[in-house]
């Protein structure tokens, strides 16, 4: 849970992008750690959108969970959302796919353990998980083909 200060917003008293992009990537991380208890990286993040402009003084409530353990990496979902202070109103303001890749000390992908899956609800969580990696994979290193000088 985080308290959006005027320090995480533009002159708007909103929330920058870059703000909620930094916690999401922190609670991605952590649902990572416990998973793996390695060392992780950040590999890609799924299209992040914001849904609802959170202000100053509103609460920011992250949820994380990992969807899906594949040999190295894993997929996280990261829900962030927004409750006002005074009411308590809560809206969804972005949910996000992180893949996370487990690192040794020479910063090398390492195996990780598998995810239990059992609930249905987490056998098709799996399920959409390895749909979104194939789709993942297929446009990976699109960055490091594009002419950009350096
Ligand atoms: C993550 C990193 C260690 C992967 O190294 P690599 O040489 O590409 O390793 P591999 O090709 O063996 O891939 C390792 C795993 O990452 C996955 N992966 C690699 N690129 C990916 C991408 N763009 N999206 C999703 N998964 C990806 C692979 O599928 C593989 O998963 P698996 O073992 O579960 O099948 C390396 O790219 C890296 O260090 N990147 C920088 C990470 C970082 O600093 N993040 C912070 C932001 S700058």
């Amino acid at each position: 849970m985080h308290v959006v200060l005027p320090n995480d917003a533009n002159p708007l008293g909103f929330m920058l992008g870059g703000s909620v992009m930094h916690l999401i990537d922190m609670a991605g991380a952590i649902a990572s750690h416990r998973h793996t208890r390695s060392r992780v990286v950040t590999v890609s993040v799924d299209g992040v959108e914001f849904l609802h402009p959170v202000r100053v003084g509103d609460l920011l409530i992250l949820r994380s969970r990992v969807t899906c353990a594949f040999r190295t990496s894993l997929e996280v979902e990261v829900e962030a959302v927004s409750e006002e202070a005074l009411t308590g109103t809560r809206r969804l303001t972005s949910r996000a796919f992180l893949t996370f890749v487990a690192i040794d000390a020479n910063g090398r992908p390492t195996p990780i353990p598998p995810l239990q899956v059992e609930a249905p609800a987490d056998v098709r969580r799996a399920e959409a998980a390895r749909a979104r990696r194939v789709q993942r994979l297929e446009t990976r290193g699109r960055l490091a083909s594009n002419d950009f000088s350096l």
